[in-house]
């Protein structure tokens, strides 16, 4: 049954655990993640971006979310818009039946200039009110993603704030998201805690001055009762990006944000997860090594089936990390 992002975070602060929030563009993604769900009994949260709206269509993306609701009944499903720029897109993705919007005012319309703080509070309030009318939940998102590392967004996929950013930007401050939650009433807030978007996140394992988990902590404790989401969220699995790279590929070196740290984050108040990239990885590898591996093979279903297959694993192990699997 689809269900508001609401619903779903009440119950995981309930019951202490975590919710991956996968971002899907096709059949193959949206099935993955289903089937990893229902192995493990697991909710589901399926989220768009404005990417993946321009590639599917709005109307096909509808349609597949709707076909995994029919597929497996006894799942509850959010259907939760990602990033959306303005309250224009927020409410077009409520009239096509999103049962969650994420209003980003952390960056302007063109999704690369930092906002203000007062322009955030006001566009997101704006949102809450119009969302909530409809039963709709919504997330907003204080500080700007980037690396602590470099002071820059992680820019490799077009996503976040360009060139370097005033350094108080790229984390959260505990006592302005307080500030913020109490002024639009948002039910998930997105914080920045050196995590960014992409495959390229840190070029070392992250130590904590880089990956500040302890920040999640001290906002968890100035706003208890507020769901923290944690963007740019992949791990970007080693063995994943060597599977790439084995078979022709070029990912460079790099490191994720350690699953051990997410559950460190979920036992803080984290309650949704942003993974993409993960699922492109695993994807892509296990799609490189299936047509070198079966060169006579033609029929296209059974390379998209290598990918599901891989991206089911990456689901269910995130389920199964984050203590969200039994909870459906
Ligand atoms: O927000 C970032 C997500 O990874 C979505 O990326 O816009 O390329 O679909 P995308
Ligand atoms: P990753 O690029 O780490 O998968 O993050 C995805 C995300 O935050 C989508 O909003
Ligand atoms: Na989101
Ligand atoms: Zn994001």
């Amino acid at each position: 049954a689809l269900i508001s992002l609401r619903q779903l975070l009440d119950h995981a602060a309930e019951h202490g655990y975590g919710l991956p929030a996968f971002n899907v563009n096709n059949m193959e993604q949206i099935k993955a993640i289903m089937e990893a769900a229902a192995a493990v009994d697991a909710p589901v949260i399926l989220q768009g971006s404005a990417g993946a709206r321009t590639y599917a269509g709005e109307p096909f993306l509808r349609h597949l979310v709707l076909a995994a609701i029919e597929m497996y009944p006894h799942l509850p499903v959010c259907m939760h818009q990602d990033h959306g720029a303005s309250p224009a897109v927020c409410i077009r993705s409520i009239q096509s039946g999103f049962s969650s919007v994420m209003m980003d005012g952390s960056l302007l319309e063109d999704m690369k200039t930092p906002a203000s703080y007062a322009y955030n509070v006001e566009t997101t309030r704006k949102v809450v009110e119009m969302a909530h009318a409809c039963g709709v939940s919504v997330e907003g998102e204080l500080g700007c993603l980037g690396s602590l590392e470099t002071g820059r967004a992680g820019k490799e996929d077009g996503h976040g704030a360009e060139g370097e950013l005033d350094p108080s930007l790229l984390l959260t401050d505990p006592d302005e998201a307080a500030d913020f939650v109490r002024q639009t009433q948002v039910d998930a807030l997105a914080i920045a805690i050196g995590t960014s978007h992409g495959a390229y996140k840190f070029t070392r394992k992250p130590t904590g001055q880089v990956l500040r988990i302890d920040r999640v902590k001290a906002i968890h404790q100035r706003i208890p009762t507020i769901h923290l989401v944690m963007h740019g969220s992949s791990s970007v699995p080693e063995d994943w990006a060597q599977m790439i790279n084995d078979y022709g590929g070029d990912i460079g070196q790099t490191y994720g944000v350690p699953v051990e740290e997410i559950v460190e984050g979920i036992r803080h108040g984290v309650r949704k997860v942003n993974i993409d990239t993960d699922l492109r990885i695993a994807s892509y590898g296990a799609m490189r090594k299936f047509m070198v591996e079966d060169r006579k093979n033609f029929d296209p279903r059974k390379l998209y089936k290598a990918a599901q297959t891989a991206m089911t694993a990456i689901c269910r192990a995130r389920y199964e990390a984050f203590g969200a699997a039994g909870q459906a």
